[in-house]
This record gives C-alpha cells, structure tokens and sequence, in this order.
C-alpha cells in the first residue's frame, strides 16, 4: 500500500492505495469523481484527460503514487463551483452540438482547455493537432472543432478583423 497526497479541484485528499493503483482509478473509485472516463486500455482514446500540475495528461498512464503531491484538475473542478456558470469550453460544447453520446466529451473538454490557456492558432489543423489524442466515435469532429474556435472567441475577444494566433514564446 501507498499514501496518495494529492490537491484535486482545490481540495487537499489524502488516501492508502495498493501501490499499482491508476491515477484515473484513484479519482474514479476512491474520490467518486466519474466524469473521468476509462475507454481503453491501450492509453489512446483520450476518455481519461486530466490536469496534472498544469499539464494535459491521459491519468490512465500515470500510477497515483507518481502524482502524489501535485495538483489535479478534472473535468468536475474546470467550473468554480455548482453554482457558477459552465467553464467557456464546456459552454461552447453544448452551443455548438460537439457532442453526442458523450463518453469522449470529458476527456475532449480538458484537452481544449489545455489548449486554450495560451491564446491559440484555430486553423482547422492546429485544432486537430491538438486534439489528436482524443478519439470521438460519433461526432466526425466538425462539431468538436467549432467548439473550440466558439470558446477560444469567449476567451480571447479579438478586435474585429484581427486574428488570433498562439504567442510563440
Ligand atoms: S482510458 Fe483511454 S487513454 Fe486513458
Ligand atoms: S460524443 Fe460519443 S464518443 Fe464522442
């Protein structure tokens, strides 16, 4: 067994876990937080996106205890709090249907938002770049992609006729 310290959505939790427990199994079973989502086993589908310590990470490939001591962001702690309004990304989802049967949404929402948090490039490309270790069954990804560029707008109000591009320091 092993201590897992962890900062997960601005609360501090501390746990024994076997030593092989899963970063995503330690939030889906042992916090409850079930919007992180398990779609493979292969660490491709992207279901299991995460914010560790301010990076995108699949918490599927990570082991709890390689974690302890950071901070983790999930998709139930991108919003301040029930009562705030949706994160911009998860507005732009439902505005712009990049959704259908939902499995991949948590997941997708945490990859954009990683990508957004510098001003980004929403060339059709880049957008794909970014998202490419997100795997959606449904959608064709045209949706997913105007969600983005919807959000990146909300996020980054550019005056009229500029274009918006990611700062390349
Ligand atoms: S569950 Fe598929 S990449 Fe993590
Ligand atoms: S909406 Fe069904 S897998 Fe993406």
């Amino acid at each position: 067994m092993t201590e897992v310290q962890l900062r997960v959505n601005g609360v501090d939790v501390r746990h024994e876990v076997p030593d092989e427990t899963l970063l995503v199994e330690f939030l889906r079973e042992t916090l409850r937080l079930t919007g992180t989502h398990v779609g493979c086993d292969t660490s491709q589908c992207g279901a299991c996106t995460i914010n560790l310590d301010g990076v995108s990470v699949k918490s599927c490939t990570v082991l709890a205890a390689q974690a302890s001591g950071g901070t983790v962001t999930t998709v139930e702690g991108l919003r301040a709090g029930e009562d705030a309004p949706l994160h911009p990304v998860q507005h732009a989802f439902i505005q712009c249907h990049g959704l259908q049967c939902g499995f991949c949404t948590p997941g997708m929402i945490m990859s954009v938002d990683f990508y957004l948090r510098r001003p980004p490039k929403l060339d059709e490309e880049s957008i794909c770049h970014a998202l490419e270790g997100n795997i959606c069954r449904c959608t064709g990804y045209v949706n997913i992609i105007e969600a983005v560029r919807h959000a990146a707008h909300d996020m980054y109000p550019a005056p009229a006729g500029a274009t918006m591009e990611r700062s390349q320091s």
